[in-house]
């Protein structure tokens, strides 16, 4: 086997660059808060990055959106054609799912900060009790979804709901209903995906501590390493960027990294394979930015800090590091460092010195140890 791995760099750079920009304006990289309503009503909303506004998304087969549940806000079972994560940015919800292997509903409570993987063989409800704003990021691969780039839903009830579309005749002969009951089975539920629920409804709320759901839920990850997510393949970490600290400069060679950002705000760059400078952006609280295969991206936090998270698209990516404890630069012997940079010796050092006081992204934590 020997395909160049430049020839690779260079296959893989086209398919994503090429648009013609510069990367100072708005470019194919660049960060953007989520463009569409999918659904607004009075139990909640979903919006979306759609991929006709930000293509990126589709060529790097990932898809984004924000869940809103207003108290009592319910939405009506779904599933959707993705794998993807669920990260609780705000409040907190109950969320039943239901899985083709097993004949058992499980409920779990989530909160701010956790993550719930959501492999596309389960069918989920989601349903906020509290008073306040429950808020959910979903990020996820969409390599085999519908529409390339973004996450698709399927309601199992309401008026848009996948039932919605067969005529009685059918529906009643599946489930031995007269015509009348058909029709009631179909047409009751006059709400569509997000709903309002009365007061006395009771909606369970936690049949399964996590321990039984550790399947699905992940409330511990560190800033430093990505925790996989087997049932979903992909990667995630939550990160939380003091005043002015850097991201850690790093690529993946095989997956794609989306990260979104929480809080704060700061400044992006993307380099490419000869070192050209293909986005150099500031960032804010509600944007989402994509790392195609083998860009390099750096990022520094503004005054007042950035909290992320990042998604990476492998359960088991190979990334590279290119500051810190464990920076590429470290494994190379040092007459090939100083020879590669043409430096002196002294240089060589000072610079290893510089990138093991861990200035950068060990100053992070990760929001989850807080809890
Ligand atoms: C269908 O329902 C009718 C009346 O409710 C009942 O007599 C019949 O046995 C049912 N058929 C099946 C296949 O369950
Ligand atoms: C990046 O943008 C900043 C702010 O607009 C500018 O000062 C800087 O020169 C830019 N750097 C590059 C390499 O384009």
């Amino acid at each position: 086997m020997c395909i160049s791995p430049l020839l690779f760099f260079s296959f893989i750079l086209s398919a994503f660059v090429g648009h013609g920009e510069t990367a100072g304006d708005a470019n194919a990289f660049s960060p953007r808060p989520a463009d569409t309503t999918i659904f607004e009503g009075e139990g909640g909303s979903y919006r979306s990055w759609s991929s006709s506004n930000f293509p990126l998304l589709g060529e790097a087969k990932v898809g984004a959106g924000i869940l809103v549940l207003h108290p009592h806000g319910f939405a009506l079972p779904h599933y959707a054609d993705s794998n993807k994560i669920g990260y609780v940015l705000q409040g907190s919800c109950s969320v039943g799912t239901v899985s083709s292997s097993a004949s058992e509903e499980k409920v779990l409570r989530i909160r701010e900060g956790d993550a719930i993987q959501l492999p596309n063989r389960l069918i989920s409800w989601w349903f906020n009790g509290g008073d306040s704003d429950a808020i959910v990021v979903f990020i996820g691969e969409t390599s085999k979804s519908q529409i390339p780039g973004e996450i698709t839903y399927s309601s199992l009830t309401g008026t848009v709901g996948v039932f919605r579309g067969f005529s009685t005749e059918f529906i009643s002969k599946a489930y031995n209903l007269s015509q009348d009951e058909a029709n009631t089975l179909v047409t009751s539920q006059t709400g569509a995906v997000i709903v309002k629920l009365d007061e006395g409804i009771q909606i369970p709320q936690q049949q399964n501590d996590i321990g039984n759901f550790g399947e699905f839920v992940s409330t511990v990850a560190t800033a430093d390493k990505f925790l996989p997510l087997e049932q979903v393949g992909l990667s995630y970490r939550p990160v939380k960027l003091g005043k002015s600290a850097v991201f850690q400069p790093i690529y993946a060679t095989d997956s794609v990294q989306v990260t979104y950002i929480v809080k704060g705000s700061g400044r992006v760059q993307f380099t490419g394979t000869n070192g050209e400078i293909l986005l150099n952006a500031t960032v804010q609280a509600g944007e989402l930015f994509v790392v195609p295969p083998f860009l390099v991206a750096i990022g520094i936090a503004d005054g007042e800090g950035i909290d992320y998270v990042s998604v990476i698209t492998s359960s088991r990516p190979v990334i590279w590091h290119f500051s810190g404890s464990t920076s590429i630069w470290k494994a190379f012997s040092p007459v090939i460092l100083q020879a590669s940079l043409s430096t002196t010796p002294e240089f060589a050092q000072i610079f290893l010195g510089k990138d093991d006081m861990k200035h950068n992204s060990h100053a992070l934590e990760s929001r989850l140890d807080e809890l």
